[in-house]
């Protein structure tokens, strides 16, 4: 497993490669609603802090896992530590969720494309399109297919690379495409009031509701706590400089974040008139509140098709290093060939996320723990699985392999990492109790047995 492991030649190589991984739905489509529900600036601070101590504490130690090892996570965890083999497994179980219903919104995605190419543009920003889009029961799931093939055949004709490079060159167009967007955005009437709820904290709405949704979203939008940056690290150089990768990855993927919010949040008091209840929009909120700051530009059509192709190849990327993860582990553990691998998880992808996207339409009724489908899965992957797996890579760093294991291998080559003390503290105390308070609020919550 080891062998042919190719290095990344540059510290930039690796900080593109992992960020380019990094960034996908997660920064342009979760954050902004994540954001616009809980409370904006509050959120957004909540978010802040936690990216600098949290997320980097975690993303420090993963990729240093994955580079002392050589291995992904099921192997990286077992070498070191028989007993911590079981959290390879569990981390391997987040993209098998997340997949599904990643790709249900990357339909949406490419439905919006279609639209705006075809010149829908006024009919887009229309109050009733997006609820009629996906109330419907063919139109999602066809769009929801589409993309979930056009990944697996990237997947299975192994041209990841030539869409990756692809991306690479699009992926800066889409951050100038998004600032530009946002500047437009507060030029408009009413934008004062949106931006002063986005960046202005008010620690009267904090709750620990927005601490949980605000976590969730890191591990999301990092990829972390789901083994992926343990196989980016397995293929860092030792000569890479770990902290300042791992400072880097977390600027560029909070930007990205902080301008598709600023892009987004102030055009929801624009547009809504005042009506604070667009804010809980949900999933729905860019493909809604969009469309309509398009209608409203001079080449609104253009600028939209560009968007949305643009966020296209970000969530494919995104969707395709996803399923090649799921692809090599079922490879690795049953010998099955790539191709009839990939047919098999394309099947499962299909049926898993049949449901979430019906659930916003005719299968609205079904509610698990009074959530729609879809919200569900990303409650039990980003609220759940991942904060379990975080707390136990926590443990298993701060008592089991010791912070030092860590320091060791971040300093390699004479590296300097600064943050040895953050990371020691963090490790050992700081995120496993911050991470088990979540856990239980979080679950209590979801049952009903606790309101926060
Ligand atoms: N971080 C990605 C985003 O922001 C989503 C994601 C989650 C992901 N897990 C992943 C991407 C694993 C690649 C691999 O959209």
């Amino acid at each position: 497993m080891n062998e042919n492991r190719s290095n990344f030649t540059s510290k930039i190589g690796f900080i593109l490669a992992a960020a380019g991984s990094a960034v996908g739905l997660g920064n342009i489509w979760r954050f902004p609603y994540l954001v616009a529900k809980y409370g904006g600036g509050t959120f957004l601070l909540c978010y802040i802090i936690l990216a600098i101590t949290f997320g980097f504490t975690l993303m420090v130690a993963e990729i240093a896992l994955g580079r002392k090892t050589g291995l992904s996570a099921i192997g990286a965890f077992k070498k070191l530590d028989k007993r911590f083999g079981f959290l390879g497994v569990l981390a391997a179980v987040v993209p098998i969720i997340i997949l599904p219903y990643y790709s249900v919104i990357g339909g949406w995605v490419i439905k919006y494309f279609a639209t705006f190419v075809t010149g829908g543009t006024k009919a887009a920003a229309g109050d009733d399109y997006f609820t009629t889009f996906i109330g419907g029961v063919r139109s999602p799931i066809l769009w929801f297919a589409l993309f979930v093939v056009f990944t697996a055949v990237v997947v299975i004709l192994g041209v990841e690379k030539g869409i990756e490079t692809v991306s690479k060159f699009l992926m800066p167009v889409l951050v100038v495409l998004t600032i530009g967007i946002s500047i437009y955005v507060l030029t408009m009437d009413g934008a004062i009031e949106g931006l002063k709820y986005y960046i202005m904290p008010h620690m009267s709405d904090f709750s620990v509701k927005t601490l949980l949704a605000a976590m969730g979203q890191l591990f999301y939008s990092m990829s972390l706590a789901m083994g992926i940056m343990i196989t980016y690290g397995s293929y860092m150089k030792k000569s890479t400089s770990l902290e300042g990768s791992v400072r880097q990855i977390e600027i560029f993927d909070t930007g990205i974040a902080f301008f598709a919010g600023l892009m987004i949040v102030p055009a929801v008091f624009i547009f809504s008139g005042g009506d604070q209840s667009a804010l809980s929009a949900g999933p729905g909120l860019m493909f809604i509140t969009l469309p309509k700051v398009f209608a409203s530009m001079p080449m609104g059509g253009f600028v939209g098709t560009v968007f949305f192709i643009l966020v296209f190849f970000a969530a494919v990327t995104s969707a395709i290093s996803l399923m090649e993860t799921i692809v090599s582990i079922l490879m690795d553990r049953f010998k099955w060939k790539r191709k009839f691998t990939c047919i098999i998880v394309v099947i499962y992808v299909l049926l898993m996320g049949i449901p979430s996207s019906l659930g916003f339409g005719v299968w609205d009724f079904i509610q698990p723990i009074g959530m729609s489908i879809l919200d569900f899965w990303d409650f039990l992957s980003n609220s759940v699985l991942m904060p379990i797996v975080a707390l136990f890579t926590c443990i298993f760093v701060g008592f089991f392999i010791k912070p030092k294991t860590i320091i060791e291998e971040a300093s390699a080559e004479g590296a300097a990492f600064k943050s040895k003390k953050l990371f020691t503290v963090m490790i050992k105390w700081i995120a496993p109790i911050l991470l088990v308070l979540i856990l239980i609020s979080s679950v209590m919550n979801a049952l009903g047995i606790m309101s926060l």
